[in-house]
């Protein structure tokens, strides 16, 4: 609370400053803010919400996804992409449902990194495609990926993801480090039932390896929300079972956040380990992106449904200026955090249309 009205404070000092939520001096970008203060410049793209797994905690197996026709064409992709690099967006990643099952990845990380505002493009990916995909993309600019991995154990793996062969994923880890993809990172959702002991081989890895292992608590979605919430294991747990096996995790970064991450490292390790725990510790107060999803609504935070419309508008011919307007507006209601502590869980869209 006390956090928050301080915020307050200086969202009400933005709006005396500045006039609006963009400000732009001759030669400096635009900087985008919401009413909290909050410096809002991180786009994440789900490029598609199909996915070539199902993982159990993600998406139900008889999923059924959208039309193709409702989903962004690449064309209104790059006009709205124009737009938040005027709003001064320079931090993009690409998500899904699985990014790299869209037609024409290749091209659309090109057209990001021509933007001139492009500092860094990520992508988030199963890593199944990625021994294929991973020189062409890092050639056409992109930066570093995330790769989900939850388990090291072929069966295991497969249980959780219905359908995915873990030879691949570590193929793809390996030819994205190869490339320069790098810093790897690995994500694994823990899930009980299905892979909280992993949690020790997966930490394990950063012994040897120069990577960042992040451990997900599981948040609730829509169809999915009774089994997430009956599967969570908190961030407590996991760091209680990785250090009865592997040693006391040391705080990394001063214990600043690392993007959404809470970062330590076991003791002599190359790489390090992140906890990521939106629902026992979210990190709302630090939160600078938006979403984009699919079908071309601008998601302003991943646990609320509130959405801003931009492909209707644009196949209605809205002009760039109208779109920016539209969307600086959105950004400005930004809402401060999410209430999944009051109970309140997000019912419009599962994480696979969303992009985590
Ligand atoms: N809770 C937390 N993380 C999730 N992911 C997918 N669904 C959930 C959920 N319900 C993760 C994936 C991947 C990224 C896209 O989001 O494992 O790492
Ligand atoms: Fe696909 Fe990722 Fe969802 Fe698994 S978590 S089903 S890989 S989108």
């Amino acid at each position: 609370m006390f956090r928050e009205t301080v915020l307050v404070g200086a969202a009400a000092k933005v709006v005396e400053d500045e006039v609006g939520t963009t400000t732009r001096a001759p030669s400096q970008p635009a900087k985008t803010f919401d009413a909290f203060g909050r410096h809002i410049h991180y786009l994440r793209i789900s490029l598609t919400d199909r996915c070539n797994l199902r993982c159990v905690y993600c998406m139900p197996e008889q999923v059924t996804f959208r039309p193709s026709e409702e989903l962004l064409t690449d064309e209104e992709l790059f006009a709205i992409l124009h737009v938040m690099s005027r709003l001064g967006f320079d931090k993009f990643r690409l998500t899904g449902g699985e990014p790299t099952v869209r037609p024409g990845l290749v091209d659309i990380v090109r057209a990001i990194a021509a933007l001139p505002t492009t500092r860094e493009i990520a992508m988030t990916t199963n890593g199944l495609r990625l021994a294929r995909l991973a020189e062409p993309l890092k050639a056409a600019g992109l930066t570093r990926v995330n790769i989900s991995i939850d388990s090291l154990d072929p069966q295991k793996f497969r249980r959780i993801t219905r359908w995915g062969n873990l030879h691949d994923v570590l193929e793809g880890i390996a030819e994205a480090e190869r490339v320069g993809l790098r810093p790897i990172k690995l994500n694994a959702v823990v899930i009980r039932g299905f892979n909280e002991e992993d949690v020790v081989s997966l930490a394990a890895l950063t012994l040897e390896h120069d990577w960042q292992v992040r451990f997900i608590e599981v948040m609730p979605f829509a169809d999915v929300a009774a089994f997430q919430q009956a599967a969570i294991v908190t961030t407590r747990e996991m760091m209680t079972r990785i250090e009865a096996a592997l040693g006391t995790l040391q705080v990394e970064n001063e214990g600043k956040l690392d993007g959404e991450a809470r970062v330590y490292r076991l003791p002599g390790a190359r790489g390090t380990i992140g906890f990521i725990s939106p629902v026992t510790a979210p990190f709302c107060a630090s939160c600078n992106r938006v979403r984009l999803t699919a079908d071309g609504t601008l998601r302003l935070c991943l646990l609320k449904d509130g959405e801003v419309d931009l492909k209707t508008p644009l196949r209605n011919g809205a002009r760039e200026d109208d779109l920016e307007a539209i969307i600086r507006e959105a950004i400005w209601l930004k809402p401060w955090g999410h209430d999944l502590a009051e109970g309140v869980i997000p019912m419009n869209r599962i994480m696979s249309e969303i992009g985590g």
